[in-house]
């Protein structure tokens, strides 16, 4: 790895053809860059205890939309938001006692809490997939938690890892499966506990949704009862329980070159000069991605039942998780 060359910026460069992911210090200049670029609503790769985490900015559409297209997710499955502290995680979700028994013994830890959303959160609907509901984790890693105090901000972070691939533990990982498109990783050295945190449940009962780097035991032995089984981290996609997020009351027409008579046209790209609203008239999947879920809702609102007709978007990139919203928005109601 190119580290240390004397750069002002603390960084060394590794560069592809699509474009240039800094590689930084994790002291105190590169942790100002790293903050910095978040604030700009770029992608930051960082360590945390368990994995590196693919950081950006929790209440910026973009930012969120981007960490979708950086990892070529086909889907829009709620992030894992990062906080420094628990004061900051109860300014987006709702404690109740049990919620402040647990954090206050095991944050910071490799545990994330899913809790319910605060209305006033201010998080984009993309991190947290359109639910009541967030995934909230207080991580213990040194350099995760400067990076955290320094941008000020929550940070939405999953795996930073091309979807379908294992996840880093070394900042060389990262580059490997990122490299070009993200702005910059945070080289932390080796992640120390190297699976991802375990996900705790406490929306009506306390539920193991996925586990992870803290033992089911220790949960257990601070609930003082054994933990509900047959949860799912996964739960939140099946498409019933996400479908009732993002269907519009009025019907959906997909695929539409142009309005039929009584349309309300949510268009896509140079062509759809006449719709009613474009979610991104230039084609990009960043802005389309990020313009998705608030267009679906202020067309819903305009259309008033009339039906709504959406430009083919392209089934790549991005286009892919846009689609997917998009067909759910579509399928025939219950
Ligand atoms: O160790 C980790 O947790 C790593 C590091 C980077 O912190 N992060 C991580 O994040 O694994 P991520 O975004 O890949 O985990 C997302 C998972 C979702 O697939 C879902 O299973 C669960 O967290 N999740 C997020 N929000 C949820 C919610 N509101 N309800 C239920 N599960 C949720
Ligand atoms: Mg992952």
């Amino acid at each position: 790895m190119r580290k240390g060359t004397g750069n002002p910026n603390a960084a060394s460069r590794a560069t592809t053809e699509c474009g240039v992911t800094q590689e930084l210090t994790p002291d105190a200049t590169g942790l100002a860059r790293a903050a910095d670029l978040l604030r700009q609503g770029q992608l930051v790769a960082f360590p945390t205890e368990t994995v590196y985490g693919l950081g950006g900015d929790a209440r910026s559409d973009t930012a969120v939309a981007r960490i979708f297209e950086a990892k070529d997710r086909p889907r829009f499955n709620p992030l894992i938001v990062h906080v420094p502290d628990t004061a900051a995680a109860r300014r987006i979700a709702l404690f109740d006692d049990l919620a402040e028994r647990v954090a206050a013994a095991f944050w910071p830890g490799p545990l994330t809490l899913v809790l319910p959303l605060r209305p006033d959160a201010g998080l984009s609907p993309l991190v947290t997939a359109g639910l009541d509901s967030v995934a909230l984790r207080v991580p213990a890693h040194p350099v995760a938690r400067a990076l955290l105090t320094a941008f000020g901000g929550p940070v939405a972070a999953p795996s930073a890892n091309p979807s379908g691939r294992v996840s880093p533990t070394r900042a060389r990982h990262v580059i490997d499966g990122l490299s070009g498109r993200i702005a910059a990783v945070v080289d932390g050295g080796a992640c120390a506990v190297g699976v991802e945190s375990t996900i705790l449940g406490l929306v009506g009962g306390a539920a193991l949704l996925r586990p992870g780097g803290i033992p089911a035991e220790a949960l257990e032995d601070c609930l003082g009862h054994p933990l509900a089984t047959g949860g799912s981290a996964e739960r939140p996609n099946a498409p019933g329980q996400l479908a009732s997020h993002y269907a519009p009351a009025s019907a959906v027409r997909l695929n539409a070159l142009a309005r039929q008579q009584g349309e309300f046209w949510l268009g896509f790209g140079p062509d759809a000069t006449d719709a009613d609203l474009n979610l991104s008239p230039s084609a990009d999947m960043v802005e389309a991605a990020a313009n998705l879920f608030h267009y679906l809702r202020q067309a819903d609102t305009a259309a008033s039942g009339r039906p709504i007709a959406v430009s083919p978007i392209p089934e790549h990139g991005l286009g892919r998780a846009i689609n997917d919203r998009l067909r759910r928005a579509a399928a025939p109601r219950p």
